[in-house]
């Protein structure tokens, strides 16, 4: 089987796609034929070497696959083969075939193709954790998504849209029109203008109950500063630091070095909250994960989750793909296919 190996930290030359031993299902697990894999951004960090979560190289990444079932190991029933599922994987999902153990996989819904399952796992499942598990927003309140137009930034949107939330998004210009036509209430410039006047004069200069910030470094700190009282930071990302070789090293000390100290009574006089998530540490939680998964799916079904696939680029295009998202390319969500 094909897989695309990250053969060393490196600018997008180092993406190979080579041949690897067909895996085989041990007790617990299946073998999922990959039709369609996402790609992340911490795919990319992990190509700069700025991902500290990533595996050692070569790796294979890759999160999240939609595929169908080629092979069933022990105590999982047979009638499993030929099912079509969507699956997290903790790395190695960007390969023609892949391993899965039964509590990571759910059925695929049939009104999704594979491309556009592949794009559910990862993103809606931040989304999810950021806007209803840990940043409790409620109906009426106001939220602010950073990289609205991105595969998290698009996912936010659909679940504050669902809880009946005033939403505002930060994006390149030439995503806005996009972005109100998914539903987002407010687009906001940040590449060309300091964002958080614009949103001070939008909310008639209280703020926001809610900014989800994945940029990361001393962005934290402007993000809390956008905070109304009772106000929540989720914390989620550090695209700030994401550059090849020696600079990315450098942006990614210098985001450390600048990331805002919280201190217990600044919050408590402000009544604020700041949180933090890795959907990445969440593996030994898998009851947790597999409740927002329900709810999700819930979602497609109702039709308020509507994963968006923005292109799919084949394996060889992989070096194509991870440019794109570093150009700020793409709406949405990217997915390779075999
Ligand atoms: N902690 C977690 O569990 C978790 C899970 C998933 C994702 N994340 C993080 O969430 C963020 C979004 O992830 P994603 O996979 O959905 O990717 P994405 O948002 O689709 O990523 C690409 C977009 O990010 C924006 N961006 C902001 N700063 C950038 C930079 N320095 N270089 C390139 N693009 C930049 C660009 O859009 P605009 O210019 O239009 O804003 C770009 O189109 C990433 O930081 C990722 O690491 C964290």
């Amino acid at each position: 089987m094909r897989q695309v190996v990250t053969t060393r930290n490196g600018s997008v030359e180092v993406l190979k796609v080579q041949e690897a031993p067909d895996p085989s299902p041990g007790k617990g697990e299946v073998v999922v034929q990959v039709k369609a894999a996402g790609l992340n951004f911490a795919d990319i960090l992990a190509r700069q070497g700025l991902y500290p979560d990533g595996p050692k190289k070569p790796c294979v990444m890759g999160y999240e696959v939609a595929g169908v079932i080629e092979a069933v190991g022990e105590g999982v029933p047979p009638g499993m083969v030929g099912k079509s599922v969507v699956g997290m994987t903790r790395f190695k999902g960007q390969s023609e075939k892949v391993l899965i153990t039964v509590n990571q996989l759910f059925e695929k819904p049939e009104s999704l193709s594979f491309e556009q399952a592949a794009a559910i796992p990862v993103n809606y499942l931040t989304a999810y954790a950021l806007l209803v598990v840990m940043g409790g927003l409620r109906k009426g309140e106001s939220v602010l998504i950073h990289n609205a137009g991105g595969g998290v930034g698009l996912a936010a949107i659909d679940i504050a849209r669902k809880v009946g939330a005033i939403s505002y998004g930060t994006a390149s210009p030439g995503k806005h029109e996009f972005l109100r036509e998914r539903g987002l209430d407010h687009a906001i410039d940040y590449r060309n203008q300091d964002w958080l006047p614009v949103l001070k004069q939008l909310t008639n200069d209280s703020g926001v109950e809610l900014v989800i910030d994945p940029i990361g470094g001393s962005h934290w700190k402007k993000s809390y500063a956008a905070l109304r009282t009772t106000g929540r930071l989720g914390m989620f990302g550090v695209s700030t630091a994401s550059a090849n070789g020696l600079k990315g090293k450098f942006k990614l000390l210098k985001a450390a070095a600048q990331m805002p100290r919280f201190h217990p009574l600044g919050l408590l006089n402000k009544n604020r909250g700041v949180f933090g998530l890795n959907l990445g540490h969440m593996w030994h939680e898998p009851e947790k994960v597999a409740e927002w998964v329900q709810a999700i799916m819930a979602g497609v079904t109702e039709g308020w989750i509507r994963p968006f696939v923005d292109k799919a680029f084949s394996f060889a295009q992989a070096g194509d793909a991870h440019s794109y998202l570093e150009e700020r390319k793409n709406i949405g969500k990217v997915v390779l296919v075999p």
